[in-house]
């Protein structure tokens, strides 16, 4: 069988995914956001320069797949893992994006850790929805995502999103999102 409906034809294939550690060792992307790509994220931009002089610009979080077709019907599927910590007193997040193609969903099932998805869309409504070991969080189309680390492990989910879906990082480095998770007076605080 060739393509079909412009969907490329593969054969059926299966691979090893860690569940304890989210280790997938066949992965051939690999991803790496350092703590400079972060820069006008944050709110305390100084707390982020000297993190970035400290500790040689560490790996704020990565990402591990395998890519399939970026076409409809195929299903795009990756390991997201985010480092815990703080800038200033904000918890560590990953940039967050719309998808391109918006009306495209996604599921998040968290393998590790623990943390909030930060979503909003582009009409002002937001959510935060708790993430830890064994939760899903299903992210609707239209919703922007970020995942926020608020725990002492790393944050380590399965996402499974349509690979049409692409992502648009769009306003959100100027705009952020309505809620910035921080950690105060030794307890969490979705502002
Ligand atoms: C894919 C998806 C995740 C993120 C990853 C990194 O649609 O939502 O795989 O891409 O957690 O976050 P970003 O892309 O926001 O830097
Ligand atoms: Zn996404």
């Amino acid at each position: 069988m060739e393509a079909k409906n412009k969907t490329t034809f593969l054969n059926p294939f299966s691979l090893g995914i860690d569940l304890a550690t989210g280790d997938m060792p066949e992965a051939t992307n690999h991803l790496i956001r350092r703590a400079s790509d972060m820069k006008g994220y944050y709110l305390n931009e100084n707390a982020l320069e000297e993190l970035i002089k400290r500790d040689s610009d560490p790996i704020h979080y990565e990402v591990f797949e395998i890519p399939v077709p970026e076409e409809y019907g195929h299903l795009m599927y990756c390991i997201s893992k985010l480092f815990p910590g703080k800038i200033g007193e904000e918890y560590f997040f990953t940039k967050g994006h719309y998808h391109t193609v918006e009306e495209t969903a996604e599921i998040y099932l968290c393998l590790k850790g623990e943390g909030y998805m930060v979503m909003k869309t582009s009409d002002g409504k937001s959510e935060e929805i708790r993430m830890e070991r064994g939760q899903m969080v299903y992210v609707p189309p239209f919703w922007a995502h970020r995942s926020v680390n608020t725990g002492t492990e790393p944050l380590i989910s399965f996402c499974v999103y349509p690979a049409e879906a692409g992502h648009n990082y769009g306003d959100i480095k100027e705009q952020g999102f309505p809620k910035r998770i921080f950690e105060k007076g030794n307890a969490i605080r979705i502002i």
